[in-house]
């Protein structure tokens, strides 16, 4: 759940320009920061907190050819100047994103062998272990990480500098991402793509146990083996500026305004014509059972996947929390069941445990994913890629949008290959989706409208999302929304489950956000919503033009534009995202960076 760099190239004022490739990995961890650059010798700067905080402790004039960086989100100890990384034991220096999982045992044994250790860290103890071997005398630099990976369990992206070789930057990795970026004159390591596309939009991705050598003028790049393997150039095409802010105040806001483009792009690849759709989805014929696999937002996706496969479908699914999908007992029936995992970053652990959890079990696996080549797309036996580009706000926005947006093209195609749909209403639900961008649009320009709803509600603490059917699971993501950026204790439930012992939270100007989009279930929505508003809540009511009347209970009303009916529930989140937005605003929240989060949780 860090983020890490490193730099060999021609001289450069090493130190910020470490600094400056780390910030752009910030969103990956930001409770502490570090780097080690070369000299005649190694030198490391360490603080805890931000890079901001680093950044005032550098040399920005320094010069310098060669250095690896880290930002951290703690596993291993608490946020402090020590745990922080690079870590140097003996003659080597390193940083880490992952989790050494067999740490204390190696810490006993290198304990044994007079080892001593200053962190709490796993990473120090993985440091000594490069030490330790190194001091065996037996091996090369890299026969010793080689030799490494034997020694220890779980997850790691190391970037290496060995005292005896400080014209060389050594990186490996196992299951945490690490791409090398191939510059002019310059090769970088690091855990995404974001950082290295202020030097180069040349990349590769590196596998399971692949090693690097790098040196001034040459990139060498060994299997588990040890044998010299050539690996594909990849062509990144975001730019920098999709690496910035372009202009808005924060990642969020901008990404949330990038959703008609990012929307145009996917359905765009997908949904040419009613053919190249029907050609472009994979089958779903044999399946009779689904099993959505996610956290977080992507499982809130997942919610609304259920209801679209279960109501327009037909199909049995449900909808699994990965943390606990991946220990409980699960009855796969191996012929036709399907196991869809989603993520944006496609590095989440608990989400990647499930996908091995199906594969072990011989189940077929689909992965919705945005970032390409991440180790669930690799994974998966079938991959649909939502088209999001770079996300940073650690708070999901237009890639939420897109899942849904995905799984509504996979629901059709299911209805399709069942003949629930014929091929005039699918043509024109297909023409739905690609005039979408312009509602999307539509729903962006009333940011006044959400603003003046965030005026009425941030400064309460306690705030409540109902909805029924597809409107609760619209209400799930509403609530995470602004709970996770404002602080503001929010929850969401089925509307008609209040009675049965929530309502007595309701009181006084109870601030109460009622999604009511389901033309099947709306006047039973309107039922529950008069029993808040019998106990004095103030009701914020999110509607569609059809079901919109002016109803006297009604505080505030969203009402989205007219749009096909079956885009709805993707259409619906927007406004939930932007008042989410506008409240921790007004609270002056770090919005981007929300506390005790990370955008990419890449351990249990
Ligand atoms: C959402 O805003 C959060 N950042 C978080 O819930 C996120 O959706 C979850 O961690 C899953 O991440 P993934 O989609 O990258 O797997």
């Amino acid at each position: 759940m860090c983020g890490i760099i490193g730099y060999i190239g021609k001289k450069t004022n090493i130190q910020k320009t470490l600094i400056d490739s780390l910030k752009t990995l910030e969103y990956r961890g930001y409770d502490s920061a570090g780097l080690a650059y070369v000299t005649d010798k190694v030198n490391i700067i360490k603080s805890k907190g931000k890079i901001s905080h680093l950044e005032e402790k550098i040399d920005k004039e320094q010069e310098g050819m060669l250095g690896i960086a880290h930002t951290r989100w703690a596993t291993h100890g608490e946020a402090n100047d020590i745990n922080s990384h690079p870590h140097k034991v003996g003659s080597v220096t390193i940083v880490h994103n992952g989790i050494i999982e067999n740490y204390m045992e190696l810490k006993k044994l290198l304990e044994k062998e007079g080892y001593e250790f200053k962190s709490e860290t796993d990473t120090e103890v993985a440091c000594a272990v490069l030490d330790y071997l190194k001091n065996k005398k037996l091996w090369n630099n890299l026969e010793i990480i080689k030799e490494f990976s034997t020694y220890v369990k779980g997850s790691f992206a190391l970037g290496i500098i060995f005292d005896d070789e400080l014209d060389t930057l050594y990186a490996t990795r196992c299951d945490s991402p690490l791409i090398l970026g191939l510059g002019k004159d310059e090769t970088l390591i690091a855990s995404d793509i974001a950082a290295v596309i202020k030097f180069t939009k040349e990349y590769i991705l590196l596998d399971n146990n692949d090693i690097v050598k790098l040196t001034q003028d040459k990139i060498e790049i060994y299997n588990k083996k040890l044998e010299p393997i050539c690996k594909e150039k990849q062509t990144v095409n975001w730019n920098i500026e999709q690496a910035e802010k372009g202009g808005y105040e924060h990642f969020m806001l901008k990404e949330i305004h990038e959703e008609e483009d990012v929307l145009h792009n996917t359905i765009n690849e997908y949904v040419d014509t009613m053919e190249t759709f029907l050609q472009k989805m994979p089958d779903f014929a044999k399946y009779k059972k689904i099993h959505i696999v996610a956290c977080g937002s992507a499982m809130h996706a997942g919610l609304i996947g259920k209801y679209l496969f279960e109501n327009y479908s037909d199909i049995e699914t449900t909808v699994e929390i990965a943390s606990e999908y991946r220990y409980k007992k699960v009855f796969y029936n191996h012929n036709d069941t399907l196991v869809v995992l989603i993520s944006q970053s496609g590095e989440t652990a608990d989400t990647i445990a499930c996908l091995r959890k199906a594969k072990e079990n011989g189940i077929d696996t689909l992965a919705i994913v945005n970032v390409v080549s991440s180790t669930i797309a690799r994974e998966a036996d079938k991959v649909l890629y939502i088209r999001a580009g770079v996300e940073i706000a650690v708070a999901t926005t237009k890639a939420y949008l897109l899942q849904v947006a995905m799984l509504m093209l996979v629901n059709l195609k299911m209805m399709a290959e069942k003949s629930k749909i014929d091929d005039v209403e699918l043509k024109e639900i297909l023409k739905a989706f690609k005039a979408s961008p312009k509602v999307v649009k539509q729903i962006l320009d009333q940011e006044d409208k959400y603003l003046e709803i965030a005026k009425m509600i941030h400064k309460d603490e306690d705030i409540f999302f109902i909805g029924r059917g597809i409107d609760y699971a619209i209400s799930m993501e509403g609530s995470l929304k602004l709970k996770e950026i404002s602080y503001i204790h929010s929850e969401a439930y089925q509307a008609g489950e209040l009675k049965h012992g929530t309502i007595s939270l309701i009181e006084d100007h109870t601030k109460v956000i009622s999604v009511m989009t389901d033309e099947d279930l709306y006047l039973k929505t309107i039922s529950n919503i008069k029993e808040v508003k019998a106990r004095g809540a103030d009701v914020i009511l999110l509607t569609t033009p059809s079901l919109d009347s002016d109803y006297e209970f009604a505080d505030r009303k969203i009402v989205l534009p007219e749009a096909n009916k079956y885009l709805v529930p993707m259409l619906s989140i927007i406004p939930l995202q932007l008042i989410a937005y506008q409240v921790a605003k007004l609270r002056g929240c770090d919005i981007d960076k929300p506390r005790n989060l990370a955008k990419s949780v890449t351990v249990e």
